[in-house]
């Protein structure tokens, strides 16, 4: 058999976890078994780089953050007929029997119809697909996505170092956070972290009210602003200055993103883990010549039983909707 990964979309701590996983999983079960590496991921695909995978290559990768892959984003990818041919061609002519894939929905998308095409032109590839995205966004119905739970790491981090400055000063801090869409990386870190707020993608701010809440408190403010709401930090700490001198309130104000920092570096041993359990459980089901599908889990040990690719590809819903209890939990909490 020749197996081939690839890592799409944006990078996510988790990644070469997985990585290590399927190369170590497939050579340590069946040494006969080839496997390579899709360089910079979607576009090595169309360019047909593929790179040899051994053993050696994968030492220290448990826990290094990013893809040794590379990975590309190529929007054209979602509409574009012929490059969706050639990439499904591709695959068929260079004897891969199944790809690995771990990315963002982009990557779930692009998976699914590569997969109809191999099914419509009788092509020999399946396509096994995991979830790796720091926006947690790809199809939450059976598990969370890979790296969301490093980034929180690093968000707490940088939302605990602000605190200091933001307590010494007696300031409010305007952090921005990535997560596009879906706002689970802002608003889960908002919980984690004690944030005063968290401004979600279509909230319909009460900037007085927030400026009470602010006043109220004794030295520190942090309001998270999701990645998709639409005013800028600036017009937003415009906005609130003009409330605080009209109601006396006497409260600077910062602005920082946290933006890329909670992407890179280390990954979380939670994602460590389960990225190599995914890896693991994918490639034992390759050896039993499975179907493709659509790979996640909860925590280390769980095993849903894989989703159809067409199923996990339609599941918008958790792309960009945070579920009322996860809003309720923040309130309760703040
Ligand atoms: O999908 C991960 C993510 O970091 C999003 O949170 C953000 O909107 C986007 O990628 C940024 O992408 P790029 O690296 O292409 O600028």
């Amino acid at each position: 058999m020749k197996f081939g990964i690839l890592t799409g979309g944006g990078d996510c701590p988790g990644m070469n976890a997985f990585i290590r996983a399927i190369v170590r999983t497939t050579l340590n079960l069946r040494p006969q078994t080839s496997v390579w590496g899709v360089v910079d991921g979607w576009k090595g695909l169309l360019d047909n780089n593929f790179r040899r995978m051994t053993k050696m290559d994968m030492a220290g990768l448990a826990s290094r953050g990013g893809t040794i892959l590379g990975t590309t984003r190529v929007p054209e990818l979602a509409t574009d007929k012929d490059l969706q041919e050639t990439m499904a061609r591709n695959l068929h002519d260079a004897g891969f029997n199944y790809l690995f894939v771990c990315g963002g929905n982009g990557s779930l998308k692009a998976s699914n119809v590569l997969d109809q095409i191999i099914k419509r032109e009788g092509l020999r590839t399946k396509i096994l697909v995991s979830p790796g995205s720091i926006d947690n966004d790809v199809c939450n119905t059976q598990g969370s996505s890979i790296g969301f739970y490093s980034a929180l790491d690093k968000s707490l981090d940088m939302l605990e170092w602000i605190r200091d400055t933001a307590s010494s000063h007696r300031r409010l801090y305007l952090v921005r956070s990535m997560g596009r869409k879906s706002a689970y990386l802002s608003l889960f870190s908002g919980i984690a972290s004690g944030a005063e707020f968290v401004i979600m993608p279509n909230e319909n701010v009460n900037f007085d009210d927030l400026a009470t809440t602010i006043a109220e408190r004794d030295r520190d403010s942090r309001i998270i602003v999701s990645e998709s709401y639409p005013k800028t930090l600036e017009e937003i700490r415009a906005e609130l200055e003009q409330i605080f001198e009209r109601r006396n309130i006497k409260r600077e104000i910062r602005a920082v993103d946290m933006g890329y920092f909670q992407r890179g570096g280390k990954t979380s041993v939670t994602d460590i883990l389960r990225a190599s359990w995914i890896g693991y459980r994918m490639v034992q089901d390759a050896f039993e010549s499975c179907d493709s599908g659509f790979y996640t889990a909860y925590y280390t040990g769980h095993s849903p039983a894989p989703m159809p690719l067409a199923d996990a590809a339609a599941d918008e819903a958790s792309y960009d909707t945070i579920p009322q209890e996860f809003l309720d939990f923040m309130l309760a909490l703040r």
